[in-house]
């Protein structure tokens, strides 16, 4: 006998599909809530998002990953402790409610590919296909960087993850074969060529396996010392946010700050200058000096920020000793993945090298995905 659910999703018959990339950030990391740069590319890893309109006065959900279904409608629309899996598509509609009130009732389907946890932004990925899709199946005219803004609150307002908009942002706005340049003050944003394959040079992401959690402690806590360092600054300069800052600026931080907010600061500051830097040489197809940005980031990451972990400093260590272009964690950290450009003519003798060595030492195994640039959300 059919289950319900399979008679609901039987067939794809009206159903419109939608996708979203993941991320990796190529550089300017825990810059995007200070109002700074970022500069992130768009991978070929999607969320999935089919939608049908329906008459039965509830959404009904079904998730091919957990092998899991939900229904609710208005009244039930609050954060659910047991089906995680929900709460990303239902702090869309929440939020999508703010803007543009009730939408019709719907069927979804959801399915993921961008691997969960590994710091390449599932779930930004989920929230933005999901208020494209309906924002397109309805007819909301919400312009798409409203879209990747109220995909950012439902993370922050309805999930808890108090991120920045640099994974929303990329997941709307990315493009093949290039990086994109966030301004996260003006939302103001630039297309830089990044076609690394003409460089003979491959994307490759290796997941430590060990699983963060944005939400996590460590995120909110980075958040509240760089508050707490901008409260301090603000009774001596007039700036709104640590992007502010100007040389003299940073000078006076690095005087009157006491550790650790002065090297969070200090991060902040050097990342900042790191992004344009980067940004500049590749627009001037000068690669010369593009790992070294990179390692710099990291080490900052690592020494001053302090949100790498023993797997990453490994990881980005022995990339390098195995002959990658360029190698740095990427995302929030405390876990999640390193980006690495390798070259094409060692990949597979590289990829066996960085397993071996990863597993002698940490007992498992990483996950290694050679990934494509993409483009950023659309229907499918
Ligand atoms: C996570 C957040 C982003 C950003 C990065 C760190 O991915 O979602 O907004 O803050 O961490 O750069």
């Amino acid at each position: 006998m059919m289950t319900n659910i399979e008679r609901i999703f039987k067939d794809k018959e009206g159903f419109r599909g939608f996708r979203a990339p993941g991320r990796v950030n190529l550089i300017g990391e825990h810059t995007d809530y200070h109002y700074g740069f970022v500069l992130p590319v768009s991978i070929n890893k999607f969320f999935y998002f089919y939608l049908r309109q329906n008459r039965e006065n509830k959404f009904r959900v079904f998730s091919e990953n957990f092998n899991d279904y939900y229904e609710f409608d208005y009244s039930n629309l609050i954060f659910n402790r047991e089906k995680t899996w929900i709460n990303y598509l239902m702090g869309v509609i929440s939020e999508i409610k703010k803007l543009r009130g009730e939408i019709p009732y719907f069927d979804a389907y959801l399915y993921g590919e961008v691997p969960m946890g590994a710091g390449l932004s599932s779930s930004a990925a989920y929230e933005v296909s999901v208020a494209y899709g309906i924002n397109e199946y309805f007819d909301l005219k919400i312009d798409k960087k409203e879209i990747a803004k109220l995909s950012q609150r439902a993370e922050n307002n309805f999930v808890g993850a108090p991120c920045g908009i640099m994974d929303q942002f990329i997941a709307t706005f990315g493009r093949e074969k290039t990086a994109l340049l966030i301004d996260t003050l003006t939302l103001d944003y630039e297309h830089i060529p990044f076609d690394i394959k003409s460089r003979g040079l491959r994307l490759v992401v290796v997941d430590t396996k060990v699983k963060h959690s944005i939400a996590g402690e460590g995120y909110s806590t980075r958040r509240r010392e760089g508050e707490e360092a901008l409260r301090i600054l603000q009774k001596y300069l007039n700036i709104n946010s640590l992007r502010d800052l100007d040389e003299e600026g940073y000078e006076l931080s690095q005087k009157i700050l006491p550790s650790p907010l002065k090297e969070r600061v200090a991060h902040v500051y050097n990342e900042n200058k790191r992004v344009l830097n980067f940004v500049n040489d590749l627009k001037n197809d000068n690669w010369e000096n593009l790992p070294k940005y990179m390692l710099d980031s990291h080490l900052s990451l690592k020494n001053l920020y302090e949100v790498t972990c023993e797997e990453l400093d490994f990881l980005v260590e022995k990339a390098l000793e195995y002959g990658a272009f360029a190698s740095r964690m990427t995302g929030g950290g405390f876990g999640g993945s390193t980006i690495n450009l390798v070259p094409e003519s060692i990949i597979d003798n590289w990829i066996e090298k960085i397993t071996v060595s990863y597993e002698n030492k940490f007992g498992f195994k990483p996950d290694v995905l050679v990934l494509e640039t993409s483009d950023g959300v659309r229907e499918i």
